[in-house]
């Protein structure tokens, strides 16, 4: 399939396929209600911090509270990389000549996303919880962000799955394990990961695309840029911020251990970027070089054999 026909193909899935914050989530059906004492706040064992004995060895009640929070905040990270996004796709679609592929895709994408933030921001309301989302540092930088699509979209794009690589695979791995979870939060999930796969195609099929148009020297920058952008975003979306960690309790010893201090917080870590691995591999990115920095970013290892392959495959 060509280039653009992939872009036709995901745009005619947006037309057939897609959901509105309000319309698609019956907010105020007594079963989507949060109750902040609510049993099933309490984080899962599949997540990273659920599955602490710091964690586990709370009262109930702080597991509870504590595990709230951790989505409402969540939500607010995520929805502010898709302020970013939406920014970005904005400016990038402006400086696109008549009859480019990009602009419809991106435009669908950009609605979908505006419906995510929206969907994000009343789960964030209705929590009670006055989370801020990313570190101070990320939320000034946020809106110098969107100029990198302007000027250099395929560094923009690769941001964008540093972003939407991580988040996805974390809800995957708690909708897979969704026993007894909140139904509001399992809806907003689905949702999520049913739009994500567009989006996350997308970026992979664009930085294909246009990675063979790149000069040796843009080609050489950017396979050292990707692994550094990719852990800082990571990061940002991953790792609780100095208020987060503050609002919850957690100290520091566990923080370390859990960012990304222990054999397994690592072993989290690198498997989270085997997909994007494969794509620097396809794309040239893999040099020298650039495995190195990989390494000293902690986020090297084989790469997947193809996309989504279960992570126990591509460790
Ligand atoms: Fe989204
Ligand atoms: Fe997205």
């Amino acid at each position: 399939m060509s280039y653009e026909e992939t872009l036709h193909r995901l745009s005619e899935a947006s037309v057939h396929q897609h959901f509105d914050a309000f319309l698609d989530i019956d907010w105020d059906h007594p079963d989507f209600a949060i109750d902040p004492t609510d049993e099933r706040w309490i984080l899962p064992e599949a997540d990273v911090l659920g599955c602490h004995p710091w964690y586990r060895s709370l009262p109930r009640e702080e597991q509870i509270r504590v595990g709230l929070y951790r989505r409402a905040n969540i939500c607010k990270v995520g929805l502010q990389f898709e302020q970013v996004l939406i920014s970005g796709l904005m400016s990038y679609a402006f400086g696109l000549p008549n009859g480019q592929a990009e602009f419809r895709y991106c435009t669908h994408e950009a609605t979908e996303e505006c419906h995510h933030t929206q969907m994000f921001q009343e789960f964030v309301n209705r929590s009670g919880q006055d989370v801020r989302g990313g570190s101070t540092f990320f939320r000034a930088v946020a809106p110098l962000l969107p100029l990198a699509a302007r000027i250099v979209p395929v560094g923009f794009f690769w941001g964008v799955l540093a972003g939407e690589e991580p988040i996805d695979h974390m809800q995957k791995a708690v909708l897979r394990g969704g026993e007894g979870m909140h139904p509001l939060l399992q809806r907003i999930m689905q949702i999520h990961v049913a739009e994500e796969a567009r989006h996350i195609g997308f970026a992979h099929t664009y930085l294909v695309e246009h990675a063979s148009r790149l000069s040796r020297r843009e080609r050489a920058l950017l396979s050292v840029a990707v692994p550094v952008v990719m852990r800082w975003l990571c990061d940002e979306i991953l790792v609780p911020s100095k208020r987060a960690r503050r609002d919850m309790g957690i100290p520091d010893e566990v923080m370390k251990e859990l960012y990304w201090d222990s054999p397994e917080a690592q072993k989290t870590l690198r498997d989270l970027f085997a997909d994007v691995r494969m794509l620097a591999e396809e794309t040239g990115l893999m040099n020298r070089v650039s495995r190195r920095v990989w390494r000293l970013r902690g986020i090297d290892g084989r790469a997947a054999r193809y996309r989504s392959e279960p992570s126990s495959a591509a460790a």
